[in-house]
């Protein structure tokens, strides 16, 4: 099922998420409609908070080489816990709830996370590249940030500009 997307200024998405601690069916649930919903806005991730629920759980779906996005790539991360990081990189990031911004952030490059599958088992890997800035964005989430904070002082404040100036659009 598909659900609506939280978008900033919504204060909701400021909420620090909490651990899953039941591995039922209404997770099951809940990560499958996070999986229609980013699919259906043409997202590569997505945290659960982004829908309206507060607790430690988002998708990945990254796009292969050859430019599809196959479900058999789809991550599932439960409770996770980033235990190691190195490097920098610098990536465009986006974000389903900011939608049609998008700005370059710094992160690590690499990191090892441990965390929960859907059905409970515990998995630790490390991740490089794509998948290390889509996970660090999504566990950004998780604790309320969005990347808007990672920006330049110069950059968020042309940023808030435009955003009131697109909100005033709509109104
Ligand atoms: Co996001």
């Amino acid at each position: 099922m598909i659900r609506e997307v939280l978008t900033y200024p919504n204060p909701k998405l400021r909420t620090i998420s909490q651990d899953v601690t039941k591995f039922d069916e209404h997770l099951h649930a809940l990560l499958d409609d996070m999986y229609d919903t980013m699919i259906h806005k043409n997202g590569v991730g997505l945290a659960a908070i982004q829908v309206g629920t507060a607790l430690n759980a988002l998708v990945i779906n990254p796009v292969n080489e050859e430019g599809e996005q196959k479900k058999e790539d789809l991550l599932e991360v439960i409770n996770p816990q980033i235990i190691e990081s190195d490097g920098v990189i610098i990536f465009q990031e986006g974000c389903l709830s900011v939608p049609s911004v998008y700005e370059d952030v710094e992160r690590f490059k690499k990191i090892k996370v441990r965390f929960f599958d859907r059905l409970g088992n515990e998995h630790t890997e490390v991740y490089e590249d794509f998948m290390a800035v889509a996970l660090q964005h999504e566990i950004d989430h998780l604790r309320g940030h969005l990347f808007i904070e990672k920006l330049t002082y110069l950059k968020r404040k042309k940023f808030e500009k435009e955003w009131k100036k697109r909100a005033k659009e709509k109104a």
